[in-house]
């Protein structure tokens, strides 16, 4: 697909023409991927964090949170229960913790492989490539790191830590396949200052970093940011401004899934936290095939705000378990059985 058909797709507005759109994505989504849903258990084990993005509220700039670093024990606990409520994959998530200690994560990914089998994905940020080979030799598989936008200047102003832009980000990417993780990327919608022929290259940036993964989500605005509490300022004049709506996302899902048809894509917990009743089953009608539940012991997931209103946040892991699996089955759809590795970097593998 053409940049300026993305962009056409991407500013429609009539419904007969969308309906089109969400029935082409569905069509490829059921030819590539299947009508099974892979479910991936989040641990969010840390909100310690040593950077500034504009956008997220546990940048390290929010004193208003308490922070916390689960134990080693305290994460294979999730794991084990993610086991037992049978998804085929754990996500270790945290804020990017410069003082982590980097054997610590070694130690923990390690332990969850020879306990549980489980394959283990890796959302912590940019690290250099022995640390990322660390983590791969303890047994990682995959690592999870949004681009965010692949609008340079857009990038520099949301993240004021960041020293070369967002080529840092993409030259990480593709150091992360080459030390031989499954890779995901992926951009927040509806940034303040994102413009439609930005969020196009944000397409074909997926297409071309030839990515496993692919999570978008609307941006939520979170108060304790500075982009949160600034908004007017950065936002774009006009119908210039992509907005952060619930259709664009549908919109961008669809997109991704047309032009990168065998990559995973989720059905994220920002889409269901601005459409409660139906974000992830409409999610995963228009191109997406995963839902990642969330399985932090309670207690934790309010401190992990990286958006207001989070979906998700008093549920324990067995009650997102029964809550997914209703809206699957609602659905007319499957759960999918093992590790649910992208189509893409199976067949590459030869798995
Ligand atoms: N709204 C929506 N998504 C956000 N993220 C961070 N802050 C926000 C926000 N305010 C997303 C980023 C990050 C992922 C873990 O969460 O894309 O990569
Ligand atoms: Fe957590 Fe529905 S998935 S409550």
């Amino acid at each position: 697909m053409e940049r300026t058909q993305i962009i056409s797709w991407l500013t429609q507005k009539e419904a007969t023409e969308l309906n089109k759109l969400w029935t082409i994505a569905d069509t490829v989504r059921r030819d590539n991927v299947g009508d099974e849903i892979h479910l991936r258990g989040l641990i969010e084990f840390s909100n310690i964090c040593s950077r500034q993005c504009l956008y997220c509220g546990i940048n390290a700039a929010n004193s208003k949170i308490q922070r916390y670093q689960m134990s080693k024990d305290e994460i294979a606990e999730c794991a084990q229960i993610a086991k037992e409520l049978g998804y085929g994959t754990v996500v270790l998530q945290s804020g990017e913790n410069r003082r982590l200690d980097v054997k610590f994560l070694a130690e923990t990914v390690s332990e969850i492989k020879s306990k549980t089998g489980l394959a283990v994905t890796l959302s912590v940020g940019e690290w250099d490539a022995d640390t990322y080979k660390l983590w791969k030799d303890a047994g990682a598989d995959r690592f999870l790191l949004r681009f965010e936008t692949s609008n340079d200047e857009l990038y520099r102003k949301l993240h004021p830590d960041s020293k070369k832009g967002v080529e840092e980000r993409f030259d990480t990417l593709r150091l992360l396949k080459n030390i031989g993780y499954e890779i995901g990327s992926g951009v927040m919608i509806g940034l303040p200052g994102q413009k439609y022929e930005t969020l196009a290259d944000d397409l074909l940036k997926f297409k071309e970093l030839d990515l496993d993964m692919i999570g978008v989500g609307p941006y939520i605005p979170h108060q304790e940011t500075r982009l949160g509490a600034n908004i007017r300022e950065f936002t774009l004049d006009g119908e210039s401004q992509v907005p952060a709506s619930e259709e664009m996302t549908y919109k961008v899902c669809a997109l991704a899934r047309i032009l990168c048809p065998k990559t995973n894509i989720p059905a994220t917990t920002a889409l269901a936290t601005i459409n409660r009743e139906q974000g992830r089953e409409l999610g995963l009608c228009r191109g997406a095939n995963i839902i990642m539940p969330n399985v932090t012991p309670v207690k934790y997931r309010q401190m992990y705000e990286i958006y207001p209103g989070k979906a998700c946040i008093y549920e324990t892991a067995q009650a997102c378990n029964a809550c997914i699996t209703g809206r699957i089955e609602s659905i007319g759809r499957t759960i999918g059985k093992g590790k649910g590795t992208s189509p893409k970097f199976a067949a590459k593998r030869g798995l």
